[in-house]
């Protein structure tokens, strides 16, 4: 659908266009907002020089880098807010300036930002191999000063071409699974309730889903070509052997962090974040009244809630013994989970006892090296990360089951309202009652173990895979595959635990955007 405002910013694309081959637009700080929203603007404060016109005659086919001049003397946003200039140049007529395309932000229910392009202002000599580099670092394109494809744009261009597809290699989607479930389960039965009851947790047990391949420490030599670069998940044996953590006992955990006080999530029936009608939450109606209708709009999903879990901070001693009763049913009702928490920040010491990858380390930027603990009996629901993960199974198994972010408007890809569980400890009872100004990015509406075809009609051509990791098993899950991770407890130890090393991804996208497809993240542009 095109809005006005849409037919506007084509209009002044057209314009800018039509300028640009005589001499440059100006842009007020209007036109830059608008151009932003999804374009990189690259202007001058100055005259257009020569050089400044060859360069612009480079980026003539690329469609979202729009040239353009500025007055830069008294340039404020329209809100009358200052751009962030570099100081050092401002009130210079001859910069060279790159307003880059906005991200935009849907964290918030309430209010929608509006966010301002960041400014980087060209520092080097003006020539037009330094402007080239500069625009095409910027901007993220890939052009060579005489206007081709750079190599790494070839290489990019490969690389997108060859992304992994489980779609490839298997021939069973949901629908199919769905359908094969149904025959079996009601194969004789002609009560179609019993039938339907019976076949929402066979779902899963009764067809062949293709396995993740598995690999061996010793091969990963390419692990950069065979799998990060084509985002392709993999099992790693072995590449543990050296860890040691297996000193990671309950009594060393009571002996070293007993007192340490921990940030505990909190479920009644061991799903994390889940999604559920809104109308199961106190006061909705007026929660719902309360969200911008501008923003309601944007919502595919307004009935629904992602259900956080319910917090509680405890000592560590504590937590154990509560995993504990749960594992051995004194406490029912009840699951207790050590989620994602900072080895860094809660446990220091343990970075020790576990070593990065080896064929990783150097190559992306570690953002996380999180810790995971609970009885063994949780169930993280359908979601993505925007990271590249190195999931390392220290105790227990985890079932995890991926769909690839080809797949990304088959799991329906949205932001989704969050609302978070309360935990009364005296009468020991969840109320729903907290909804959230927050939205969930990550989460699919889709439950993929009781799918709704009716409503998510799509999910029955999406492909699942299953990597399923035992003690020792490392699965690299790459960022934006979409994961359903079901644990299990050890059965000498009752317990499931883990750590993971979320690294800035090297393939990345927009979110959530169904459309947008995976790109390379333009901070690895050296490794192409
Ligand atoms: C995988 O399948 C898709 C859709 O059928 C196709 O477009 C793509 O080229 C295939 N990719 C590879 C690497 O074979
Ligand atoms: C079961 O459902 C099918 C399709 O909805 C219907 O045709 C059939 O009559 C039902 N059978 C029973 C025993 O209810
Ligand atoms: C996934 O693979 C594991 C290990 O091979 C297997 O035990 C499990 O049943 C599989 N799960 C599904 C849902 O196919
Ligand atoms: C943990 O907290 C409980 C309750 O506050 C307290 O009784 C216990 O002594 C604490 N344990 C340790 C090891 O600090
Ligand atoms: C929410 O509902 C409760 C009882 O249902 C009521 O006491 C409370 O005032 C309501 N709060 C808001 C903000 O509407
Ligand atoms: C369950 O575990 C707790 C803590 O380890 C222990 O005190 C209790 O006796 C156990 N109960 C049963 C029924 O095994
Ligand atoms: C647990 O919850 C279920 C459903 O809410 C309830 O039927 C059952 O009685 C509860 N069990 C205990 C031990 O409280």
């Amino acid at each position: 659908m095109i809005t006005v405002q849409h037919l506007v910013q084509i209009i002044i694309l057209v314009v800018v266009r039509i300028c640009n081959s005589k001499s440059a637009a100006v842009f007020s700080p209007a036109d830059i907002l608008m151009i932003a929203k999804d374009n990189c603007a690259v202007v001058t404060t100055g005259e257009i020089n020569e050089v400044i016109r060859h360069v612009s005659s480079i980026f003539n086919t690329e469609d979202n880098v729009v040239f353009g001049r500025i007055n830069v003397d008294g340039f404020l946003w329209p809100d009358k807010t200052e751009p962030k200039f570099n100081n050092k140049f401002r009130n210079k007529h001859d910069r060279i300036i790159i307003f880059q395309k906005v991200v935009k932000d849907r964290s918030c229910l309430h209010k929608i930002p509006e966010l301002k392009p960041n400014i980087i202002e060209f520092e080097a000599t003006v020539t037009i191999e330094n402007l080239v580099n500069f625009i095409n670092e910027h901007c993220f394109t890939y052009k060579s000063t005489d206007g081709s494809l750079s190599f790494e744009g070839l290489h990019r261009l490969e690389i997108l071409r060859t992304l992994h597809h489980v779609e490839n290699i298997s021939n069973l989607n949901m629908g199919k699974m769905y359908e094969d479930s149904q025959t079996l389960t009601c194969a004789g039965s002609h009560d179609n309730n019993s039938c339907h009851s019976s076949n929402e947790h066979n779902l899963f047990r009764l067809s062949k889903i293709p396995e993740c391949e598995r690999i061996k420490m010793e091969d990963p030599m390419n692990f950069f070509h065979e799998y990060l670069k084509i985002s392709k998940p993999v099992i790693i044996e072995g590449a543990m052997e050296k860890w040691k953590s297996y000193k990671w006992t309950e009594k060393f955990f009571r002996k070293h962090y007993g007192k340490k006080e921990v940030h505990i999530k909190l479920t009644s029936g061991g799903d994390y974040e889940g999604v559920e009608s809104v109308s199961l939450w106190e006061n909705y109606t007026a929660f719902s009244d309360n969200i911008p209708l501008e923003v309601k709009l944007q919502l595919k999903f307004p009935d629904l809630v992602v259900v956080r879990p319910a917090t509680l901070n405890m000592n560590f001693s504590q937590f154990l013994d509560l995993i504990n009763l749960i594992s051995n049913q004194t406490v029912n009702n009840l699951s207790a989970y050590l989620e994602y928490s900072s080895i860094r920040e809660y446990f220091p010491e343990l970075e020790n006892d576990i070593e990065e990858m080896s064929f990783i380390q150097g190559l992306l930027n570690l953002n996380h090296l999180n810790i995971w603990l609970s009885d063994g009996n949780t169930l993280g629901k359908t979601h993505f990360d925007p990271y590249d993960n190195f999931l390392c199974q220290i105790s227990g198994k985890k079932e995890v089951i991926l769909f690839d972010p080809h797949d990304n408007s088959r799991l329906y890809e949205a932001h989704i309202p969050e609302a978070i569980l309360s935990y009364n400890k005296e009468e020991k009872i969840f109320k729903r009652k907290e909804l959230a100004e927050s939205t969930s990015l990550v989460m699919s509406p889709v439950d993929i173990l009781k799918p709704d075809f009716k409503r998510f009609p799509k999910f029955a051509d999406a492909y699942p895979l299953n990597c399923t990791i035992d003690a020792g098993d490392v699965l690299f899950i790459p960022a934006f595959w979409w994961h359903e991770v079901q644990s299990y407890p050890s059965k000498s130890e009752h317990r499931n635990l883990a750590v993971n090393f979320w690294y800035e991804p090297f393939l990345t996208k927009e979110f959530p955007c169904q459309d947008c497809p995976l790109d390379i993240n333009p901070n690895y542009r050296h490794l192409l």
